[in-house]
């Protein structure tokens, strides 16, 4: 049976479909809607929410909790990236970094993967900075914005380049590695 991925977020699911793949991990798509807590980390939000959510689907599931800390806001948005971004947008964000010259920012993500033993947190990081104005057109949320360390290009104009180095294959492969052991054991 596949592997529950409790996300409405499309783009979050085709990201981990295709990294999963590599570990023969298959997954489906799971949408609950479960009230998130108030926590500056991103694993601490994961954790909670998994916790929730085993309570509703008493299920082995995983989840994602992901924010972007811009290093000049003191880590804004972070956790609160999706409301932020709902508010704000990429346009909001550029006005709120309008002369600011210390660009750095990271993506966070955190996994959490549920079962009735309790919950596990994986997460991943990818430092880079904030573009001075919105590029491309792929991906999703802050990827016009976001400028990996190492690239000229944001994530939205290189989706191979996101694939590759994004915080959120960092934690999926922790998490895949994980998984695939504990699936051996048995
Ligand atoms: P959440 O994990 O669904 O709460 O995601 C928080 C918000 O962060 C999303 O709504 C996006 O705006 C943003 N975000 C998370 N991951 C990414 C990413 O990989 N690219 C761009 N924006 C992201």
């Amino acid at each position: 049976m596949n592997l529950l991925f409790l996300t409405g977020n499309q783009h979050k699911f085709a990201e981990a479909k295709s990294i999963l793949k590599a570990y023969d991990v298959k997954i489906s798509p799971l949408n609950l809607n479960i009230e998130e807590i108030r926590s500056e980390s991103c694993a601490r939000v994961a954790e909670a929410s998994a916790q929730s959510a085993y309570e509703r689907a008493r299920k082995p599931l995983f989840l994602e909790d992901a924010g972007l800390f811009v290093k000049a806001l003191n880590g804004f948005p972070g956790t609160y990236s999706s409301w932020a971004f709902s508010r704000l947008g990429n346009k909001g964000l550029l006005r709120l970094m309008r002369g600011v010259e210390n660009r750095s920012a990271k993506f966070v993500s955190a996994i959490a993967y549920v079962d009735s033993k309790g919950v596990r947190t994986f997460t991943g990081a990818c430092e880079g900075e904030i573009a001075l104005s919105a590029r491309g057109k792929k991906g999703f949320g802050y990827d016009p914005l976001f400028i990996p360390k190492g690239s000229r290009k944001t994530f939205a104009q290189d989706a191979e380049l996101k694939k590759q180095l994004s915080h959120r294959r960092k934690a999926l492969e922790k998490f895949a590695h994980w998984y695939s052991l504990k699936m051996k054991k048995g």
